[in-house]
């Protein structure tokens, strides 16, 4: 039967023979995934293994710096952390549609991904960390022109850059994956991380992004997962997320109307984010962080949560 330690061996096992004394690139996102696939890889061949993580410019607050630290002070994983958010930013402006902005994101991350490794050529692998729920949802959710949302981490490898895949945990679903981590020392706060798409805060702004809507986001998001983690609620949801809806309304602040715009909350349970639940969160939490988001985020006055489960209505909003 399967578990987690002979997956793991088994798996370097494979690693080993497959790269032999090749090179491997790996893009983490400071997801448990492809931290998990980074682990094993650098278990099997060492320092033939490179990571690279990129800041987006779609990363929740704090995130890029606090998560670089834990790859390399933690984890030692060797990783070389690029900033290209400025890029990033510059080529989603204007950018509306939900798909548009994942393509945007897909195309701009692996042009990024490409220069970090123009100079050596030799790579000859890429480790990802796709899940079996990635492989699905992208396969079979082919409507009649598309597929529902292209995960950008499946089937986003151009041929050009010759790499040949290394994707260890394609069949396992997040649970495996977790206990994949934690038999591999990952830390338990970073294996409990909740699920972030790859595309970020971008498609949690209901409109086009630039640097004044992520910060708003930013910080309400920020209000809304720490306010989670100290009331012990993070880990009873699979998922918590803030978005910023582009509606305006109307509020009173003293004798001034206020005309600013609107923070969605959502929280799930669920256990693969194939179907979810929306999450019953205890009124008097929600109401504080109501409270919290309104009297400290600049440009909010109004905070809604979501009540809706999956299917239909997606975890995300976009
Ligand atoms: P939905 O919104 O489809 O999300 O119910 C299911 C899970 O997938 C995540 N998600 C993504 N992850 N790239 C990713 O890497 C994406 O484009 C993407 N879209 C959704 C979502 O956060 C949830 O965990």
């Amino acid at each position: 039967s399967w578990t987690a330690k002979s997956f793991i061996e088994s798996t370097i096992e494979e690693i080993r023979e497959k790269v032999g004394d090749d090179r491997v690139i790996c893009g983490l996102s400071g997801g448990v995934d492809s931290t998990v696939v980074a682990t094993l890889v650098h278990e099997a061949i060492g320092d033939q293994l490179q990571c690279i993580f990129v800041d987006n410019g779609v990363l929740r607050k704090n995130e890029f710096q606090d998560v670089l630290d834990i790859y390399e002070d933690q984890l030692h994983l060797p990783v070389k952390g690029i900033d290209a958010s400025d890029k990033f930013l510059e080529r989603l402006k204007g950018v509306v549609d939900p798909e548009m902005k994942r393509i945007t994101i897909g195309e701009t991350f692996i042009e990024v991904f490409d220069e970090a490794i123009a100079h050596d050529d030799s790579y000859k692998y890429l480790a990802q960390g796709t899940l079996y729920p990635d492989v699905i949802e992208s396969i079979s959710f082919k409507g009649p022109s598309a597929t529902i949302k292209s995960h950008h981490n499946v089937g986003g490898l151009p041929e050009e850059m010759n790499l040949d895949l290394i994707e260890p945990v394609r069949e396992l679903f997040k649970d495996e994956v977790r206990n994949v981590g934690r038999e591999l020392g990952i830390p338990e706060h970073f294996i409990k991380r909740h699920p972030f798409p790859g595309p970020g805060l971008a498609i949690r702004i209901i409109s086009d992004v630039d640097r004044p809507k992520l910060d708003i986001l930013r910080e309400a998001d920020d209000i809304f997962i720490s306010e989670l983690r100290k009331n012990d609620l993070y880990d009873e949801v699979w998922q918590a997320l803030a978005v910023l809806l582009p509606v305006q309304s109307v509020g009173v602040m003293g004798d001034e109307r206020t005309y600013e715009f609107t923070i969605g909350l959502r929280a799930v349970t669920s256990v693969d984010g194939m179907t979810a639940d929306w999450a019953h969160l205890p009124h008097p939490f929600l109401a504080h962080v109501s409270n919290r988001i309104i009297n400290e985020v600049r440009g909010i006055n109004r905070v809604v949560y979501d009540i809706s489960s999956k299917p239909p209505s997606t975890i995300e909003w976009e």
